[in-house]
């Protein structure tokens, strides 16, 4: 199978599926269902063949720690059919990585991993996607919330549920400029880069658009270009994706920096996920939302935020409301692969969207004198 290619998995049962997608993400095994209804030969050839045997996943496997876990449960459920099956078996192939597994995975802190998520194009004209086919995002990442001082070495909630609206939306990305603010380990990135290269057909003069990662952590970038460039994601071969430092607090100090750069980027759309969690940066992440929309009226922006302490919401909402206008986008998680993860950090946690636009008085260019008033009022 090559890694360009859409990946099939089917005709399988759909518990047996959800367990693949289950361990190619590092869904505790606790959280996993062992599926008694299906015939033992079906489910081990699956383990063995589509589980164990997977060309992409020996190449990108998730941490030996999990490999662990999962395993021991696996050949406990295989083993519970064979007792009342005498000529099931479990392939030795099984038992000896699970063995191999067994030395030098006792670390205290989980140790980082490739973690493969799934997920569908949309079903249009312009995606002739089949009902049986899937594409993954292969990242390195924590396993922790927060390493080496910050929280953008993993994945978060709020990134799955904005990539699910961006996949619903595919439009709002393909032929355009995008920026991401607070951009971790390259998830959201790997999904629009994926999204253009899909659709686009670039020609002399038809440039393919730019996708601007930003962050302000240098680990973490250079986590992001590396998870972006591997060769497993569809990302790898973007001709524009940009990685860029970018300090929120930079809007309060070095404002001017910031809007050179937002100007020359000619940015069309910014996305951010999970980057309101602390108050105090509230007031520099709002007026850099608010410098990124300055240079074009069209600019508009998707906040993907996780809902962690209502006052800080409310906060964001009411200093973003000064300047911006803000509305809520309704969202539609119907068959979304990404989603149906049970999620191990903010399980319970609601995630909301935000479209942010410069609103109806301040679109009209010559307008531009009272944006200025604005941002000297942040
Ligand atoms: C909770 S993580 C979210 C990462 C990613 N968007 C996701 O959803 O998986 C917050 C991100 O914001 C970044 N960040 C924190 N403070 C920042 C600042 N002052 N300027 C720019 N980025 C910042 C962190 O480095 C981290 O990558």
């Amino acid at each position: 199978m090559q890694d360009s290619d859409a990946n099939r998995l089917f005709p399988t049962p759909e518990p047996l599926l959800s367990i693949f997608f289950c361990y190619s993400a590092l869904v505790p095994v606790k959280s996993l269902s062992f599926p008694s209804n299906i015939p033992f030969n079906v489910t081990h050839e699956f383990f063995l063949r589509e589980i164990l045997l997977n060309h992409h996943l020996k190449q990108y496997p998730p941490s030996e720690s999990y490999q662990q876990s999962f395993w021991k449960w696996a050949i406990i459920q295989l083993e519970s059919f064979t007792r009342s099956n005498e000529d099931a078996e479990v392939d030795e192939r099984i038992y000896a990585h699970y063995l191999s597994l067994r030395t030098g995975a006792c670390s205290e802190t989980p140790p980082n991993s490739f973690i493969t998520y799934h997920w569908r194009f949309p079903k249009t004209h312009r995606y002739p996607t089949e009902e049986d086919s899937y594409e993954t995002i292969t990242l390195l990442e924590s396993r922790t919330t927060i390493e080496a001082g910050t929280t953008g070495l993993r994945t978060w909630r709020a990134s799955l549920v904005l990539a699910q609206y961006l996949v619903q939306h595919p439009y709002l990305v393909n032929a355009s400029n995008v920026l991401e603010l607070g951009s971790g380990t390259g998830f959201i990135g790997i999904l629009v880069a994926s999204l253009q290269l899909q659709t686009a057909t670039p020609t002399v003069d038809r440039k393919m658009p730019s996708v601007y990662l930003t962050d302000v952590n240098s680990t973490v970038l250079v986590r992001c270009r590396n998870n972006v460039r591997l060769p497993c994601n569809k990302s790898s071969p973007h001709p524009n994706m940009q990685y860029k430092s970018l300090d929120w607090l930079d809007s309060l100090s070095g404002q001017e920096n910031l809007e050179s750069f937002f100007s020359e980027a000619k940015v069309d759309i910014v996305l951010g996920a999970d980057i309101v969690f602390d108050p105090a940066l509230v007031p520099p992440l709002v007026k850099t939302i608010f410098l990124a929309l300055l240079p074009e009226p069209t600019q508009v922006a998707f906040i993907a935020l996780t809902v962690r302490n209502e006052e800080t919401l409310r906060y964001f909402l009411d200093e973003i409301g000064k300047v911006l206008q803000t509305e809520e986008v309704t969202r539609n998680n119907a068959g979304s692969l990404l989603l149906q993860i049970p999620d191990q950090v903010d399980a319970e946690l609601e995630v909301k969207i935000f479209k942010v636009t410069r609103g109806r008085d301040t679109q009209s260019p010559t307008n531009c004198e009272e944006l200025r008033s604005i941002l000297r009022s942040i």
